[in-house]
């Protein structure tokens, strides 16, 4: 147990903290805002329970400017949570991600210098995925590696799973060993006493419906920019949109081309693109039918009082408005995913039949978490969905933005393009996702589907527009276009390998010597989802492609997946990786990519003649020197 903490703080600190009162800095890494959520919970719980805790939420990306300032900043913590999720192939967050490589890679045999730190992290991540908690259990391991003391065990949270649980266990670990440190003698709010964290609510304006004198901000978020992020994406127009599967195939795959000229957006090839897409008006009306609100409501959310002050709590940023029902509902919130414990006990609150508050309390209640994970998790149960099973319950428009429906997140797709082919588009290639969940209900992807509808320029002057953001990735081609390489992407996993072809096209033409090319894609029958079959064969016949082997999945009695093809070609296969290839994989993370991966280890023991381990850590330094690269999801 840590019963002091070195709380001198020295002089140039910014925000001086009073000396009877201790600094409590809680960080964040987020993708989609859960582990934001977490953290700025975690701060409201700890500043209602300890008086003597001055509280700081902060963005990792926010905190420092560079890797200095970093070091200088966390020398002057003493007390330091760290909520951090991992993504796709064990990666931080975006916000995360100048941190960590600090971090984890840039503190190489350092004499511990965080000595006078104590700190709890919890890590956010799905148990599905291979490198589970990637992040936050390399952040603790170096953390503790640079001296500082680990307050509680490293909170696992799988959202394969409830995370909420996994979190709210963590957080009970952590008040025994904060009231140590925290407590003051005569405090009132000690650990024993039971914390319920009050239910958000934003400040609502509204506006006469009528009137058009309030223009309504379309996707004020944006434009006017001169470099775009998730945070201030650019507008742009849907240019192409056609499908990719045959008329034969009972599923949808789309190619999409977002018109980027003007604008300033710059990518390279192998980079993602975030995109904004909106709720279909299905969705939207039925959201403001259980809302019990006319789609035509015009409103805005603050987060503040009237006078300015704060409202206090830990209230998400607000939305732009003015804007009308319908587009708060299309654009910013996530209907269709199963709805948080916490979204429920802010629906009990607003439920007029008592046995619906009731029940509603009970799936959010310790007692109740089967129920919640068979009711609500294992059936897939939308949040519209749980809204009906309790027509009673009509929360107020602040509630429901600010503690029952979580902003709806961008999506990221892997560009399907190279900027030198195409330079003034972006290109993505999206599978369709929909499908019968166990309640009986089709649920549609919400970007999937609204790319599914979109309106192209060449077929409208009012085409679909979205708001965009490049993400950069390190999921590129070798320098040298003549060192060999292999691409494993069945289905959409192809995506950025278009990319990649288009730029070896180009680089032809420019005089370059390309060095071999192997693409293994998989698809389940050629007459149905061979996507860009045409431009994959003239690839081969422009010599971009060396040789092109795809695996039809079910043309045969017995599946035929890449990674068989991979073991006929074997010989070939290692030969070319031994003559310093690039290895690439792209596509679905759990199956596929993890069953390639098994497969290259068996390779390279078969090939090289040596011992499991021995093969693990060929494959590890392939990894290390940047020759096997993943974009997987
Ligand atoms: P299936 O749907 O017939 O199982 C693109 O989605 C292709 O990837 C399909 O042909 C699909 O086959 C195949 N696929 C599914 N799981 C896979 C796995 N674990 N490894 C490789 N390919 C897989």
């Amino acid at each position: 147990v840590i019963t002091k903490l070195n709380t001198s703080v020295p002089e140039e600190e910014e925000d001086d903290v009073d000396p009877s009162k201790v600094k409590v800095t809680i960080f964040f890494g987020t993708q989609t805002g859960t582990a934001e959520g977490f953290a700025k919970a975690l701060g409201e719980e700890i500043k209602a329970r300890y008086e003597k805790a001055v509280v700081k939420v902060v963005d990792l990306d926010d905190y420092a400017a560079d890797d200095d300032q970093y070091e200088e900043k966390l020398k002057k913590e003493t007390l330091a949570f760290f909520m951090v999720a991992t993504y796709g192939d064990g990666e931080p967050t975006d916000n995360a991600a100048r941190f960590y490589k600090w971090f984890s890679e840039g503190l190489k045999d350092r004499e511990p210098w965080l000595q006078q730190l104590t700190y709890g992290v919890f890590g956010l991540g799905n148990r599905q995925y291979e490198h589970f908690n990637k992040i936050g259990k390399v952040i603790d391991e170096q953390l503790s590696e640079q001296g500082a003391k680990q307050i509680v065990p490293l909170g696992l949270g799988d959202d394969d799973q409830c995370i909420e649980d996994d979190f709210a266990a963590w957080r009970d670990q952590l008040w025994p060993e904060l009231d140590q440190i925290l407590r003051n003698e005569d405090d009132a709010n000690s650990a024993s006493t039971p914390y319920t964290a009050a239910i958000l609510e934003y400040r609502v304006v509204f506006y006469d419906s009528e009137d058009t004198s309030y223009e309504d901000k379309q996707f004020s978020m944006a434009n006017g920019n001169t470099s775009y992020d998730i945070h201030h994406p650019c507008i742009v127009n849907v240019a192409v949109q056609r499908e990719l599967h045959t008329p034969e195939s009972d599923r949808s795959c789309i190619h999409l081309e977002f018109d980027i000229s003007g604008t300033g957006i710059n990518y390279e090839t192998g980079d993602h693109v975030g995109v904004y897409a909106e709720n279909c008006d299905e969705t939207v009306e039925e959201a403001a039918k259980l809302l019990g609100q006319p789609l035509s409501v015009r409103f805005s959310i603050h987060a503040d009082k009237e006078d300015g002050t704060s409202l206090g709590g830990s209230l998400p940023p607000p939305f732009p408005g003015p804007c009308f029902l319908r587009t708060a509902l299309a654009r910013y919130a996530d209907l269709l995913n199963p709805p948080r414990k916490a979204a429920l006990v802010a629906l009990a609150a607003h439920a007029s039949e008592p046995s619906e508050a009731e029940r509603l309390k009970f799936l959010s209640s310790p007692q109740g978490k089967d129920e919640y994970s068979q009711w609500v998790v294992g059936s897939q149960r939308s949040l519209l969905e749980v809204m009906a099973e309790f027509p009673s319950v009509k929360p107020p428009l602040g509630v429901f933005f600010a503690a029952i429906a979580p902003r709806l997140p961008p999506r990221y797709y892997s560009i399907s393009s190279s900027p030198r082919f195409v330079p003034n588009r972006v290109h993505v290639t999206c599978a369709l996702v929909y499908g019968p969940t166990p309640t009986g209900r089709i649920h549609k992807g919400v970007c999937s589907t609204w790319m599914k509808n979109a309106v192209p320029l060449e077929r409208s002057q009012d085409c679909s527009k979205a708001p965009v953001f490049i993400r950069s990735s390190n999921f590129k081609l070798p320098a040298d276009p003549s060192i060999p390489i292999i691409m494993v992407g069945p289905g959409t996993g192809l995506a950025p390998f278009r990319g990649f072809l288009q730029e070896r096209l180009v680089l032809k033409e420019e005089g370059a010597q390309l060095g071999p090319a192997l693409l293994f894609f998989g698809c389940r029958n050629r007459r149905m989802d061979f996507i860009y079959e045409d431009e994959l064969n003239n690839f081969v016949d422009q010599g971009v492609i060396s040789k092109l082997i795809v695996a039809f999945s079910r043309e045969g009695p017995q599946k035929d997946y890449v990674q068989h093809k991979m073991i006929e070609k074997a010989a070939e296969f290692w030969s070319l990786i031994s003559q310093k290839g690039h290895l690439y994989v792209c596509g679905d993370a759990k199956g596929m990519a993890r069953d390639v991966h098994r497969t290259l280890h068996t390779i390279v023991q078969e090939q090289e003649k040596v011992d499991s381990t021995e093969a693990e850590a060929m494959v590890k330094k392939l990894q290390m020197d940047g020759r096997y690269l993943r974009d997987v999801w």
